[in-house]
Formats: structure tokens, C-alpha cells, sequence
């Protein structure tokens, strides 16, 4: 049987990781800059994951919601205390693309209504309702087509305002990404936060937080929507989650009760999948590592900041993008295949980073060194090709 080839794939197969670093088969030693897709939080391979994984597997792997999983209560606490969002309600399931799907549906039962209101460039997953929230008609097949989601311009007040005034009591959810990833790095104001907080308490409508790659500590805060002083209704969670391990959940507010068999899910809230959450949670309150987000962030900022060739540094903590000019645009490949470093992309000349919180100060150093060293080298190249054309 073949793979279902839909990955454009690097021919690199890595096979061992620790940190922010990871090696291939021939024992090539690359910096981890893209954090294996925002999903590594901790760092690879952390021994304090890897010790409470371990020593739960032989306890037990898997049982199904229909029983007591007292660690399911041991890991909403943990959230509560870490998060400071003590009286929310946790719903386990196990990616992003099912957590934004239970968030949407949880809002259309809680109001009775049917539309979704969702910004240009939003990425919310790949599943019937997510996908269809989600501004990229490639990816949207014709059964997810529905005219209950309507996509607004990210950041436009006015828009939004005009949307709810005319609208707003058939708006059953907002849904946005405080910070987009798969749309480019761009960051919501604190006041388009802020007007659809105050939209959604006065229509009655739920305000869903994607946090699913801007949140779990990544921007120095818990929830990037934190930073604008908003409280949303529901906040969906997954990538840093577990660390690798396949985990997703949402804090859904005290307002919104819940029913038997409205949501449910066979391997949400699994014994493995708890314990790595919780391991990853209690790594980052020992090592304070939303702090430590929060302070290498603004220092590769900066530093980013100082190259000349740069454009739009932009982004909070360890979620920074910036635009590279058009004789730049192989910066990422030469990146990867002469220096050893991963970054991520956002389509058309995006460069994405992402490491994990752990990330440290000499590490952005060697990344910051090499991508100087790529950016001369393009340049330099460039150069010597005019001069020939010049001859
Ligand atoms: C903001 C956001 N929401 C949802 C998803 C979907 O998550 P998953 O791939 O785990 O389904 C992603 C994935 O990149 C994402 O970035």
C-alpha cells in the first residue's frame, strides 16, 4: 500500500530529537525553529514528559468516558491554576480541527442560531464546520460549503459592527484567531477583541477563541486573547497541548451548561493523553516557560528588527513572522538545506517561527547567525550574477 500523497515533504527523515533540536537518519543535527508545526511547547522529548508517560503506560493507556478518569479532574485543576481561568469547564477531545468543530456546535446548541461569523485568511481545521469556517476555498470540498459561516475582514471594526447591527441576532458564534498562523502572522488589535466581546454580550451571541496555535503559553501569556484583557466564551485548544501528543480540549465559560450527549468523543480525555497534558502543563510552571516565551520573544524581535532585509517583523512571544523580499524568497530552503535550521511559511513570503517556549538565548543567537548568513550569501550570489551580466 501507498501513502495518500498529499504533503509536499523535505527528504529528511528525522529519527532522534531533544530541546529545540532534532537529527536525521545520517546524524545531521538541525535547529528546531518551526517547533514541529507550534506543537512542541515544552522542547522535544522532554525527560519529564517522557517519565509520567512511561510510568502511565503501564498503569493504564486507555478507558472509555463511560468510567471514572480521575486524572481528567486532575488535569482541568492543573488548566484552572495555570491559566487563571479556575471557573471554566474543560471538554477533552484530540486535535484543533475537533475542538473548533465542538466549539461551534456547542455555541449553535447553547443559542439556538446558526451563523458563524469568521475572518479573512482564518484557519480553523480541516473537519466539516472548521474547514468551512476556514478562508480557503482549496481546502473547503463541496459538501462543507454552507451559507451559515460569513467571513468578515479581520481587524475591521466597522464591518463587524455593520454585521451585528443587522444581523446580530441570527449570529450564534465569532470565531477568530487572536493571532492568525496559517493566515500569515497577523496579529487581532486589542480593540477588535474588545468590540467583539462587547458584540457578543450584547447579542447574545458566544465568542470562540481559536487558540489552538497562538495559545498554551506560546505569545507569554496562557491565551494570546489575554494580552487585550477580553474574556471569550470559549477558548479551543490542541498543538502545545501535549507536546506532541495527540490532545485537544475547550474551556468552555460557566454560562453555557452542559447536557448528556451533547458533545462526546471515544478518545478524548484518555488516561495517556491526560498525563502528557498534565506533564507538559507542570513543565511549564516549573521552568516558567510562558516567561520565558515572553522575554526570548521580544529578544529575537528585536534582534530580527535590526536586519536590514527584513520586512513587517511582527507577532507576540515565540510567534513571530516576517515578510522576506522577492530575492529573499529562498531564504527558508537554504535555511533548511545548507544550514540545518527549520522555520515555517505562511504563503506567498511569510516566514514563520515557532520554537518551543524552552527555547534559549544562545540557540536564537545560532539562528539569528544563520539566517544572516543566508541572507549574505543570497545576496553576494545575486551580485556575481549581475556582474556577469554585465561583462
Ligand atoms: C488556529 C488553528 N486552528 C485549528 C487548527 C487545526 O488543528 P489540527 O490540525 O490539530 O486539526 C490549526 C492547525 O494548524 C490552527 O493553526
Amino acid at each position: 500500500m501507498k501513502l495518500f500523497d498529499v504533503y509536499p515533504i523535505n527528504n529528511i527523515n528525522i529519527v532522534k530529537a531533544e530541546g529545540s533540536w532534532v537529527w536525521d537518519n545520517k546524524g545531521t543535527k538541525y535547529l528546531d525553529m518551526y517547533g514541529g508545526h507550534a506543537v512542541i511547547s515544552i522542547g522535544h522529548i522532554h525527560p519529564h514528559w517522557v517519565k509520567r508517560i512511561e510510568e502511565q503506560l503501564h498503569k493504564i493507556a486507555f478507558y472509555s468516558n463511560s468510567v471514572e478518569i480521575p486524572i481528567q479532574k486532575e488535569l482541568a485543576a492543573k488548566l484552572g491554576e495555570v491559566s487563571g481561568k479556575k471557573e471554566y469547564q474543560l471538554f477533552l477531545c484530540n486535535s484543533g480541527a475537533e475542538a473548533n468543530e465542538n466549539a461551534m456546535k456547542l455555541a449553535s446548541f447553547h443559542t439556538g442560531r446558526k451563523k458563524i461569523v469568521a475572518f479573512s485568511k482564518a484557519f480553523h481545521g480541516r473537519t466539516s464546520l472548521a474547514v468551512a469556517a476556514t478562508d480557503n476555498k482549496n481546502i473547503v470540498a463541496p459538501v462543507n460549503e454552507t451559507d451559515n459561516i460569513v467571513f468578515l475582514p479581520f481587524n475591521d471594526e466597522q464591518a463587524l459592527k455593520e454585521y451585528f447591527k443587522n444581523h446580530g441576532d441570527k449570529v450564534a458564534a465569532v470565531i477568530i484567531e487572536a493571532i492568525q498562523g496559517v493566515g500569515g502572522i497577523t496579529v487581532a488589535t486589542d480593540n477588535f477583541l474588545r468590540i467583539i466581546r462587547n458584540l457578543c454580550t450584547e447579542y447574545g451571541a458566544v465568542f470562540i477563541a481559536d487558540e489552538v496555535q497562538c495559545g498554551y503559553g506560546r505569545t507569554g501569556k496562557f491565551f494570546a486573547a489575554d494580552w487585550a484583557g477580553v474574556e471569550a466564551d470559549i477558548y479551543t485548544m490542541a498543538k502545545g497541548m501535549g507536546n506532541g501528543f495527540p490532545v485537544g480540549g475547550i474551556f468552555i465559560a460557566p454560562h453555557i451548561k452542559p447536557k448528556h450527549g451533547m458533545l462526546g468523543t471515544t478518545f478524548g480525555g484518555a488516561h495517556l493523553a491526560c498525563v502528557a497534558s498534565l506533564a507538559v502543563l507542570e513543565v511549564i510552571d516549573k521552568e516558567e516557560l510562558m516567561q520565558n516565551a515572553d522575554e526570548q520573544g521580544k529578544y529575537l524581535m528585536n534582534m530580527l528588527k535590526e536586519m536590514e532585509s527584513l520586512q513587517n517583523i511582527r507577532g507576540k512571544g515565540l510567534m513571530i513572522g516576517f515578510d522576506v523580499p522577492d530575492e529573499l524568497k529562498e531564504v527558508r530552503k537554504i535555511l533548511l538545506k545548507e544550514q540545518h535550521v527549520f522555520t515555517g511559511e505562511a504563503k506567498p513570503s511569510v516566514v514563520r517561527l515557532l520554537p518551543a517556549l524552552s527555547i534559549k538565548k544562545n540557540e536564537i543567537d545560532e539562528f539569528l547567525n544563520k539566517l544572516q548568513l543566508v541572507i549574505d550569501e543570497i545576496k553576494t550570489s545575486a551580485l556575481i550574477s549581475d556582474l556577469h551580466n554585465a561583462e
